[in-house]
């Protein structure tokens, strides 16, 4: 006698679920709120604003989306300072909207993923004044280490006149994970959202996390680094301020929390790294591929080396780097897309690069001091003016609805939205490991009986 499993609950994701691990081989999809889509108004776009759109993303095919940090912050780094972790900021919304928005999503079968920011808070978070214990201080700069961003990683703080440790911004104190209240306190963060329905989060700054406990000083770079630096941070080599050998400290403490949800690092580190980090997390970007040349060599080359290390998730744009269809081109979009969504493992698609959006000139004064708001222009829906993004001023101005929207490219069976939405659908018949190789100007991505052969020499259009 044989027995058929039949789904006795709805269960929006039964179809779509191959095995526990939802996110094997996932496309998941980025969304920078404050630019995906407006509802009221006021230029920014919004909770109510995302949950309008998530058709969009069921037409695409995606399997979850990402939302860059959508707490309470003064904005000195676009949300990456946090002033509450158990918040929504009020212009993107409120946690009764942000659980329709978890419900909205799963009744589509979408996932959904949070930012989470474990590394440092906002200066302005309540702990800085009344847990100052959480943070890293000294009496005088104890070391050479530099912030990220540039400048040193030691502020004097007024109040104390002692210095606090910073790897981003001032306004991001670090916090002391050695510190076991740190661990607790972040532990209920990510409960209080699990509970709210969500099934993973990004990681951000995984690297910064645990540092050296002597705080010794880091060499000089003898080498370039293999990810690109600010220029100030690339002169020393991070021994010693980033990626602490007790990283598993902190990433016990978050896994224990998290439960099942999915934990993907950014880590910021060479793909050869992320072992350690991946014995906790579920998966970490091979960053290495985000900005590796568009060059058959060097790409098949990257493309191994995180295809032989389990957990390595990919993209090819996020929102701190310039845009995909200006760095490679607004031609080569297309084999980049093909590319992308062909790699075995989880994949992260940044909102826009599905129709080719470019990289806008940003807004005088900056919102981003490190220059990063051309890569955070709003989302292009319709080709008017504003873009479909919000009946308001929007925060950052639209940069060419006209030329690139989503409404010129659905249904257009030779747009780029097509081409992903073919790709995605595609992606579900490639299995078994992939073999990347270099042949003259050509890239050869196999996978089982399908070969990708994607010509990167001019502009033709991808052949699979
Ligand atoms: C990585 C985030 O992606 C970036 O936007 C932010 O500035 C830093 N981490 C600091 O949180």
């Amino acid at each position: 006698m044989t027995s058929e499993v039949h789904p006795t609950t709805h269960d929006p994701f039964a179809l779509k679920r191959s095995s526990d691990t939802w996110w094997d081989d996932a496309v998941i999809y980025q969304v920078y709120p404050r630019s995906f889509q407006d509802s009221d108004g006021d230029g920014v776009g919004d909770l109510a604003g995302i949950e309008s759109r998530l058709d969009h993303l069921v037409y695409l095919g995606v399997d979850a989306l990402w939302l860059s940090p959508i707490y309470p912050s003064p904005l000195a780094d676009m949300g990456y300072d946090v002033a509450d972790h158990c918040e929504v900021a009020p212009e993107l919304g409120d946690l009764d909207g942000f659980d329709r928005l978890v419900a909205s999503a799963h009744e589509r079968g979408l996932r959904l993923m949070l930012d989470l920011v474990p590394s440092h808070t906002s200066i302005e978070h309540r702990w800085f004044r009344e847990h100052p214990e959480y943070y890293v201080w000294a009496d005088e700069p104890p070391n050479n280490w530099v912030a990220a961003f540039g400048g040193p990683a030691w502020t004097c703080d007024e109040r104390t006149g002692r210095f606090y440790l910073h790897s981003f911004y001032p306004e991001q104190p670090d916090l002391d994970w050695r510190v076991p209240e740190v661990r607790h306190a972040m532990g209920d963060v990510i409960r209080f959202w699990v509970e709210r329905g969500v099934d993973g989060f990004r990681v951000d700054a995984v690297q910064q996390l645990m540092k050296d406990s002597d705080l010794r000083d880091d060499p000089l770079a003898t080498t370039p680094f293999v990810l690109p630096l600010g220029d100030e941070y690339g002169r020393l080599d991070h021994v010693h301020s980033e990626a602490g050998p007790e990283i598993h400290i902190a990433l016990e403490a978050m896994r224990e929390a998290a439960g099942d949800a999915l934990l993907v690092g950014e880590v910021y580190r060479p793909t050869r790294d992320l072992g350690s980090y991946l014995e906790h997390l579920d998966l970490a970007f091979a960053f290495e591929l985000l900005h590796a040349p568009f060059e058959p060599e060097r790409l098949a080359e990257v493309i191994r080396e995180g295809a032989a290390m389990p957990g390595v998730a990919w993209a090819l744009s996020n929102h701190d780097f310039p845009r995909l269809a200006t760095r490679f081109g607004p031609d080569r979009a297309s084999l980049a897309a093909t590319l992308l969504l062909t790699l075995p493992g989880p994949v992260f698609l940044y909102q826009g690069d599905e129709i080719g959006m470019v990289d806008g000139p940003g807004a005088e004064p900056a919102f981003d001091r490190a220059g990063r708001d051309p890569h955070r222009h709003p989302m292009q829906w319709e080709s008017e003016a504003l873009g479909g993004f919000t009946t308001g001023k929007p925060w950052l101005n639209l940069t060419d609805p006209e030329r690139t929207s989503v409404a010129s490219q659905r249904g257009n069976g030779g747009s780029l939205l097509e081409l992903h939405r073919r790709l995605i659908a595609r992606r579900r018949e490639l299995s078994g490991p992939l073999e990347a190789e270099a042949d003259g100007d050509t890239l050869l991505l196999r996978r089982g009986s399908h070969t990708v052969s994607l010509d990167l020499s001019g502009t033709d259009a991808p052949t699979s």
